[in-house]
């Protein structure tokens, strides 16, 4: 705090912008004595790429631990420039923007007018200081064909579980970008137990408190060296709020206006933390679902399937106590008018299922969505009788009008990936007896295995190709107009930063065939 203050009562205010005693100041003069020094400790991120444009994202935050990130209380220029050179030779697009603290000083900046399909990169620069370079790439040109595409997918990052590895060997593949699938964080208090390093700050319930989780997990250098190397794309799970919530209910079913101040907070510090498109959040709304296109090659149906679910089926818990996640089935899991997208987004998805001209169709989501009947954890011998309703076997109506609509439609290869279960998990998904798509969750970069009975419950259904909960790691996908091929990528020590990855398992699925086949 005393730093902050000296270097606030030095700053060099110039610019009066709004009025009253709401106003804030905004620096004009640049001189690196200004401001705090190490503005850009939280590195650098581009994010959704179109034909013409990505999103450009840094945080200016000096003191990143700090809930106001160590930056004095006024609104900053940050300069940034987009070159076709590591070097900044050939500078083709540049710009000013406002970091401003009422957004933690976060800045997003939507580049226009750049080439389809090219490579570029970019930089910030603020305080007399200059940002890390990232590299980022723009999309191809709607409607054209693509020979060529390479994915990586992650989920699940828990910072307390082990080192980012993972992130080294994504790079080291060079995708053309990253899908990130959900827990990005993970909200709980410190602990000790199993865990390889600490954060420190107590279990966020408001906007100071998400904005220091966040910085802890951004200083990871593995974590923004992945952002540095591609664009990401995004979608959120459960953990960058609170565990298992649904909607305007968390776990323990307390008030759910007071839950929504806090999912408020959690949206904004997201938000404030990651390079997306998407308008920032109006108290604890924020429309993050969207398509991403790459040509004609592949649509990417990227859901929220956490914002809109309805309430949790079967449960038996009143205010105050906590919900159920395995239950014996009921027909709340069947109800027509339950959702796991909220009907309006659930409309949006099936509207643009029906509208797609891609050749592959890849729904990127948060978690399994492969029917998995289970066993009670309490009797692992017992009969699979027992449901999860955390995922879309609670939901299994919204599912069935999902399945239905890319029977019907005719979706050209829709092909799955998932995240949240802490597992790598192949499987084929039928529907009314047909062959329909595959999916492919996870694994998870650090968390350790969840569901304990997954590779049990599994073993004897034919749906399920693969299931290990063992072992952590990412996805890779290369897509091309005959086939993808879709490798999980394992840690051989999650533990330890420089561990080696491998090839757990393969799959290829090819062209108007919706059974994957082992590579
Ligand atoms: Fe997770």
């Amino acid at each position: 705090m005393v730093e902050r203050s000296i270097a606030a009562s030095v700053l060099t205010r110039r610019a009066l912008i709004g009025g009253g005693s709401a106003a804030i100041l905004t620096v004009a003069a640049r001189g690196a004595e200004r401001l705090p020094a190490g503005l850009f400790t939280l590195g650098v991120a581009s994010g959704d790429p179109l034909p013409d444009s990505v999103i450009l994202w840094t945080r200016l935050a000096p003191q990143p631990l700090d809930a106001a990130g160590g930056m004095p209380p006024i609104a900053v220029p940050v300069r940034w420039q987009v070159a076709t050179d590591e070097r900044f030779a050939h500078i083709v697009r540049a710009g000013e923007a406002r970091a401003e603290p009422r957004w933690g000083h976060s800045v997003h900046v939507d580049v226009r007018g750049l080439r389809p399909a090219s490579r570029y990169f970019y930089r910030f620069l603020a305080g007399g200081e200059t940002s890390a370079v990232g590299r980022t790439r723009t999309a191809p040109a709607a409607g054209t064909p693509v020979e060529r595409l390479r994915l990586a997918y992650g989920s699940c990052q828990k910072y307390e579980s082990g080192f980012y590895a993972a992130y080294r060997h994504l790079v080291a593949d060079d995708p053309d970008f990253v899908l990130f699938l959900g827990d990005y964080i993970y909200e709980g208090a410190p602990t000790a137990k199993d865990a390889v390093r600490l954060h420190r700050n107590p279990e966020p319930m408001d906007l100071g408190g998400y904005r220091v989780r966040y910085a802890t997990y951004k200083s990871d250098p593995l974590l923004q060296a992945a952002h540095h190397a591609a664009p990401w794309v995004l979608t959120w799970d459960d953990h960058e709020v609170a565990n298992d919530y649904a909607a305007a209910l968390d776990q323990n079913n307390t008030d759910p206006a007071a839950f929504l101040l806090r999912r408020a907070a959690a949206y904004q510090a997201w938000y404030e933390h990651q390079p997306v498109r998407a308008a920032p959040p109006l108290g604890p709304a924020m429309r993050i679902y969207h398509t991403l296109d790459w040509g004609r090659l592949a649509q990417f149906q990227v859901l929220d399937d956490r914002q809109y679910r309805s309430p949790r089926g079967c449960q038996t818990h009143v205010r105050g106590e906590m919900s159920v996640s395995v239950v014996k089935d009921c027909p709340d899991l069947h109800d027509p008018k339950a959702s796991i997208l909220g009907m309006p987004q659930e409309k949006w998805l099936l509207d643009t299922l029906s509208g797609t001209k891609a050749r592959w169709n890849i729904l990127t989501q948060q978690t399994q969505i492969t029917p998995y009947p289970r066993r009670d954890p309490a009797h692992p011998d017992g009969p699979a009788d027992m449901q999860t309703v955390d995922t879309w076997q609670g939901y299994q109506a919204s599912r069935n009008r999902l399945f239905a609509r890319w029977q019907d439609a005719s979706v050209s290869n829709p092909l799955v990936i998932g995240g949240d279960i802490h597992a790598f998990v192949a499987s084929d998904i039928s529907y009314r007896g047909k062959a329909l798509a595959p999916c492919f969750v996870g694994g998870s970069i650090t968390t350790q295995a969840g569901d304990k009975l997954l590779v049990q419950n599994t073993a004897d259904l034919p749906a399920y190709r693969f299931a290990r909960n063992d072992v952590r790691g990412y996805g890779r996908i290369d897509v091309t107009p005959t086939q993808c091929d879709v490798a999980f990528r394992a840690l051989r020590n999650p533990l330890d930063a420089r561990t080696e990855a491998y090839d757990l398992t393969r799959y290829v699925v090819e062209d108007r065939r919706p059974r994957m086949r082992a590579a």
